[in-house]
């Protein structure tokens, strides 16, 4: 394994310290976010709730996480394109290789969050083909095109909706954990993707732990890319050629 994900795994233990994530949190609590992000979050917020209740569940999890693991290739498919058309520019393509690398690390964090909470949720007989399959499936591919062309139009959108999205993942996964503490604890994993992954946890309890970590990891990077990289990535038709 490379040291990006040592260093992420080791963060991800320590942020299971409640004094630690408060610490690590902090910074980034209350983020003023623009009227589109804001817009666009609550219309994904009120779907998610609508389909599958407000309160947080093994098959709410599954779909949120089939949707979440998105933007992060949008992302990279955008950044892509962008040095495609904007070759010329040396800076603007280190700052879009820097981008793709955080996103292709996150997608494989979520993609671990999606095949191991499917299992999960199987087990427990919390999925249907219709609603907890194909509906996230048909949004993912319509969030997709949509966070492309905003990542586009405005990369700072792009990047807000994120932060208000992944807030959204680790409050509903604190309510799980504070809600099922006992029965998460005495429930062991047993996940052959979680071991190829390569994150040890004895529990679900251990496990959600460590996926509301990661949702919290993701929020503050989301910001983070926009303070380190700027609001906006602008080219000019000089530097194409
Ligand atoms: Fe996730
Ligand atoms: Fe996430």
């Amino acid at each position: 394994m490379n040291e990006e994900f040592d260093a992420h795994e080791a963060l991800v233990r320590e942020l299971s310290d409640p004094h630690l994530r408060e610490q690590y949190a902090r910074p980034y609590n209350g983020r003023k976010i623009g009227l589109v992000p804001k817009i666009l979050a609550a219309f994904l917020v009120g779907s998610g709730t609508l389909l599958y209740g407000r309160r947080p569940s093994y098959g709410k999890f599954k779909a949120i996480e089939v949707i979440a693991r998105v933007p992060y290739q949008s992302w990279e498919v955008a950044a892509y394109t962008l040095v495609s058309a904007f070759h010329g520019n040396e800076k603007m393509a280190i700052e879009l290789c820097k981008t793709s690398a955080f996103s292709r690390f996150a997608q494989d964090n979520e993609t671990m969050h999606v095949v191991v909470i499917s299992h999960l949720a199987r087990r427990k007989k919390d999925h249907g083909l219709f609603r907890f399959t194909l509906i996230p499936l048909i949004f993912a591919l319509i969030y997709f095109w949509a966070i492309y062309f905003l990542y586009m139009i405005s990369h700072k959108a792009a990047l807000e909706l994120n932060y208000l999205f992944e807030s959204h993942a680790y409050e509903q996964y604190q309510e799980f954990i504070d809600t099922n503490e006992e029965m998460l604890k005495q429930t062991p994993v047993m996940s052959d993707f979680l071991a190829f992954y390569g994150r040890n946890v004895k529990s679900e309890y251990e496990f959600f732990e460590s996926v509301r970590n990661d949702e919290l990891i993701h929020r503050n990077r989301s910001i983070r890319e926009l303070e380190v990289r700027g609001t906006r990535i602008k080219p000019s038709f000089e530097e194409t050629v």
